[in-house]
C-alpha cells in the first residue's frame, strides 16, 4: 500500500512517516502541492495525507488535483482546529476525512485503516461490476447465438418435414395417377383419331400427366429405402461417369467443360448418390447457359469456413458462367419444388438441388451455393474425408 504525506512541516512528515512505515506502508513525501501532483502523476497512491496549508497551493486544490489524476486515491486532510473550515470544504470536494493536528496516532491509524478498507471494497465492487457486465454481454451473445441456431434448426426441420410430406403425397397420388394414365391410354384407342381437336387435346393431357408422373417418380426414387452401398472411393473416379452423361448435351449447347484435379481425395460414399448429386449440379449449370459458356470442375482438399467443423474436407466445385441466381432466389433454390424453369423449353421439377442437398447432408457434408446474377454460380459439395 502506498501513502504520500504532503506537508511542508518536516517534523510532521518524519513522525507520521516513521509510524506508517512501521505499519508496513510504503511512504513517499512531498513538501509542496506541485511536488505532490508530480508524484501522483508518476505513481499510484492508495492514500494521500494532505496538509490544508501548503506554501504553494490550498489543500482543497491539492485534493482536486490528486483526485483528478486518480479517483481511487483517498485524500485525508490534516488540519489545525483553526482551519477546520477548509478541511470541511475539502471533504465536500472529494476528501474522505480529516485529522486534527497535533495528531493522536491511534486515531490517525484507525481513520487510515477504515479508509483503506473502504477503498478495497469499492475497488472489489467495481471489478465485480465489470465482471458482471462482461458476463451479461457474454450471456447476451450466447442468447443471440442460441436464437440463431434455433431459427436454423426450425428452418431445417421445416424443409425436412416438407420433404417427408411431399413423399407422402407422392405415394398417395401415384395410384390414382396410374389409373388416370391407364384410362387415357384406353380412351386413345377408343376415340376417333380422325378428329384433330380430340387428338391434340389427348396429346396435351397425356404430356401434362407424364410430367406430373415424372415428378412423382423422382420423389419416390429418392424416398426408396436406402439400400446404399457405402464404399471408400477416390473422388476422381466418381466424376468421369457423370461427365460422360452430360458431355453431349453440353457440347450441343456450346459449353466447354474443364476439369481440374488439384488434389484427389478419398471419400466413403454410395457412388450412385454422388453421381446423382453431381449430375444435378451439372444439368443446372448447362440449363443456366443456353447461349454457351464454360463449366469448371475442381477437386481439392480444403478447410471451408462454417462447414464440417472447419476440418480438412474434400471439395467438388462446379462453377459456371451462366445466368446466376438472384439475391431473392438464392435462399430458396434448395427448397423442394422451387424452380424458375416453369416455362419455355426447359422444364424443371425443382427437386434437383433439394435432393442434392439431402444426399450431401446425409454424409454430414455441406452444399454451398454462391452466385452472382448475370455472372454465374459456384456450387461446392463439401464432404468429409474418408477416415
Ligand atoms: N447453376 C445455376 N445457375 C443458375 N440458376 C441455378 C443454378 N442451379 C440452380 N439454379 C436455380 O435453382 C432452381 C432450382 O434448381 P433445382 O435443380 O432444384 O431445380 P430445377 O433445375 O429447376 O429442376 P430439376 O428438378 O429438374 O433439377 C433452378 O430452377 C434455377 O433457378
Ligand atoms: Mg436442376
Amino acid at each position: 500500500m502506498n501513502i504520500i504525506i504532503i506537508d511542508d512541516d518536516p517534523n510532521a512528515r518524519r513522525t507520521l512517516g516513521k509510524i506508517l512505515k512501521a505499519r508496513g506502508f510504503e511512504v513517499d513525501e512531498a513538501v509542496t502541492g506541485a511536488e505532490a501532483v508530480a508524484s501522483c502523476g508518476a505513481k499510484f497512491f492508495n492514500l494521500a495525507l494532505i496538509d490544508v496549508r501548503l506554501p504553494d497551493m490550498s489543500g482543497l486544490d491539492v485534493v482536486k488535483a490528486v483526485r483528478g489524476i486518480s479517483r481511487d486515491t483517498i485524500a485525508i486532510m490534516m488540519t489545525a482546529y483553526a482551519s477546520l473550515d477548509s478541511s470541511i470544504e475539502a471533504m465536500n470536494n472529494g476528501a474522505y476525512s480529516y485529522i486534527i493536528k497535533p495528531m493522536n496516532m491511534d486515531a490517525v491509524l484507525s481513520v487510515i485503516d477504515r479508509a483503506l478498507e473502504g477503498q478495497r471494497l469499492s475497488m472489489e465492487n467495481r471489478n465485480l461490476l465489470l465482471d458482471l457486465k462482461k458476463s451479461n454481454e457474454d450471456l447476451g451473445k450466447a442468447y443471440d447465438q442460441l436464437k440463431k441456431t434455433q431459427r436454423e434448426l426450425i428452418q431445417l426441420e421445416k424443409t425436412a418435414a416438407m420433404g417427408r410430406f411431399s413423399i407422402y403425397v407422392a405415394h398417395e397420388v401415384k395410384n390414382p395417377m396410374s389409373i388416370v394414365l391407364g384410362g387415357l391410354e384406353f380412351l386413345e384407342t377408343k376415340l376417333p383419331h380422325s378428329d384433330k381437336n380430340v387428338k391434340n387435346t389427348m396429346a396435351i393431357v397425356k404430356k401434362a400427366l407424364l410430367r406430373a408422373n415424372s415428378v412423382l417418380e423422382t420423389l419416390l426414387h429418392y424416398s426408396k429405402p436406402s439400400d446404399s452401398q457405402i464404399e471408400m472411393i477416390s473422388v476422381s473416379d466418381v466424376i468421369q461417369p457423370v461427365l460422360d452423361m452430360v458431355t453431349r448435351s453440353a457440347s450441343l449447347a456450346n459449353i466447354i467443360i474443364d476439369t481440374e484435379f488439384i488434389q484427389d481425395a478419398k471419400i466413403s460414399v454410395d457412388k450412385n448418390q454422388i453421381h446423382q448429386a453431381l449430375f444435378n449440379l451439372l444439368t443446372n449449370a448447362i440449363d443456366a447457359m443456353p447461349n454457351g459458356g464454360k463449366i469448371s470442375i475442381k477437386i481439392y482438399q480444403a478447410i471451408i469456413p462454417g462447414a464440417l467443423n472447419e476440418k480438412m474436407s474434400c471439395v467438388i466445385e462446379v462453377a459456371d458462367t451462366g445466368s446466376g441466381i438472384s439475391i431473392d432466389n438464392i435462399a430458396r433454390v434448395s427448397e423442394p419444388f422451387f424452380t424458375t424453369k416453369d416455362h419455355g423449353k426447359v422444364r424443371g421439377t425443382g427437386l434437383g438441388l433439394f435432393i442434392t442437398k439431402m444426399i450431401i447432408d446425409s454424409y454430414n457434408g455441406k452444399l454451398l451455393i454462391e452466385s452472382t446474377e448475370g455472372k454465374g454460380s459456384v456450387m461446392k459439395i463439401v464432404l468429409p474425408l474418408a477416415e
